[in-house]
């Protein structure tokens, strides 16, 4: 079925937006339209507010908001907030959590907080001349025409680090750029960096038209491309660790303490090598990760996209957790890139990113990046503990139990059923049916 286009649609009230994209995709279907309805919150306020973050808002989508309790990092006991929609995520982080605690927790070490943007722009003039201009004129200029953008921060310690002139033109023809690095303290930064790099675009353009060293025709063949900020950040990272002696490292599933490091220690050298391993073992990782980023109301999409370019740093696609056993010594460990913020955004805004980061005792943006990294090394750690035990199936399909009963449309009194049914089985589709089927004599 082909549909007409609509002109105006943002225009549109919300009950407008509602109809006409119940009738024009849904058949007029009114079922839908009370879906819709029925996830709109009654607090009119808290509704408008979430309207307001986005355009175009027809209803609320919803999340399950969980908590990983048991997880002591540097010294700290922490119960971590996690959105995820996937079951066992929370289960696993909790388990793992608990399974650290009881051997001095995850440690972590802020290694860098720089954040990166670009001016990226084509020039075709001399390159000794370019970089004669940036490096006695343009930089004094570019931080000066900064000045009242970065006053805020300068105040807060952060603000622009360094500009650098970058040669591209062995890989473009006349591409050059300018790489400014910043400090954005407890921001995770966008607004600010992005506002300092459209000056910087400005600014050169200003300056190069002054500039008597460059010809008209050099002049004009200035093109300032884009101005952006790099959600690539390899310089903003946080190693989380774990470590104990091998005769600690106790497992319930039968296997020796040798025998599960050293497995351990196999699966991960896997995902160091084999690009199809390090994704599943890194979107795993980042199962963790993006739980704790939502609930914090961070970016999602830009820690996903920083800590999969990381992974790829060394030209091939590889795992962001490494494990070593020195001397009987179990070591295992994340080095994270992220940019994260406390302040600005979402946190100020939505009642319940408020409530996590209250939660998390009010966490600097450095100690909001270190509770990421050991939720990422907790997950990971609770994923290759099932893989190389019981596999995963067995823990996942128990938590997926109550999703396949939902859809069945099972009572309270069918669920209990089937979870006192499956207490020492491993939970399959096929047998979940078979015994539903039995259960009502179909
Ligand atoms: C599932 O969401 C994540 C895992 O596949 C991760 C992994 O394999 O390491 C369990």
């Amino acid at each position: 079925m082909t549909h007409l286009p609509v002109q105006g649609f943002s225009k549109l009230s919300k009950q407008e937006k509602i109809d006409w994209i119940v009738k024009e995709y849904l058949d007029d279907n009114k079922d839908f339209e009370k879906i819709l309805k029925s996830y709109l919150n009654e607090n009119a306020d808290l509704q408008k507010l979430h309207e307001e973050f986005s355009e175009n808002t027809l209803t609320n989508f919803y999340m399950p908001y969980g908590i990983a309790p048991n997880f002591l990092i540097d010294g700290k006991i922490m119960a971590i907030p996690m959105v995820v929609e996937e079951s066992s995520v929370v289960a696993a982080a909790s388990k793992a959590a608990k399974f650290w605690m009881e051997k001095g927790g995850f440690k972590t070490t802020i290694i860098n907080t720089q954040k990166l943007g670009h001016t990226h722009f084509i020039f075709d003039a001399e390159p000794h001349k370019i970089k004669h201009f940036f490096n006695f004129n343009l930089k004094k200029k570019l931080m000066e025409a900064t000045d009242a953008i970065t006053s805020n921060m300068r105040k807060r310690g952060g603000g622009i680090l360094d500009i650098k002139l970058i040669d591209k033109t062995s890989e473009m023809e006349n591409y050059y750029q300018l790489k400014a690095s910043f400090n954005t303290v407890d921001s995770m930064g966008a607004n600010f960096i992005n506002s300092c790099l459209e000056q910087f675009g400005k600014t050169l353009k200003d300056e190069v038209q002054k500039e008597e060293s460059f010809s008209q025709v050099e002049k004009d063949s200035l093109q300032i491309v884009m101005n952006i900020l790099s959600n690539y950040t390899p310089d903003c990272i946080v190693r989380a660790e774990v470590s104990c002696k091998i005769e600690d490292l106790k497992d319930d599933s039968g296997i020796s303490n040798e025998d599960f490091a050293k497995k351990f220690k196999q699966a991960i050298r896997i995902a160091e090598i084999e690009p199809y391993r390090a994704t599943t073992h890194n979107k795993g990782i980042m199962n963790g990760v993006d739980a704790v980023v939502i609930a914090t109301g961070n970016d999602f999409r830009a820690t996903a996209s920083c800590a999969h370019a990381y992974a790829s740093k060394s030209g091939s696609y590889s795992s962001l957790t490494h494990c070593t056993i020195d001397n009987g010594i179990f070591r295992f460990w994340i080095d994270l890139p992220i940019s994260v913020g406390v302040v600005g955004g979402l946190t100020n805004l939505h009642p319940l990113v408020k409530f996590s980061l209250a939660l998390l005792g009010k966490p600097s943006a450095q100690e909001l990046m270190s509770i990421l990294a050991v939720s990422g090394l907790a997950q990971n750690f609770g994923a290759l503990r099932s893989l190389i035990t019981t596999g995963i199936q067995k823990g996942h399909m128990k938590m997926h139990l109550l999703n396949i009963l939902n859809q069945m449309g099972a009572t309270e009194e069918e669920k209990a059923h089937f979870v006192n049914y499956f207490k020492d089985k491993t939970v399959t589709h096929h047998e979940v049916i078979s015994e539903f089927e039995k259960l009502r004599n179909v």
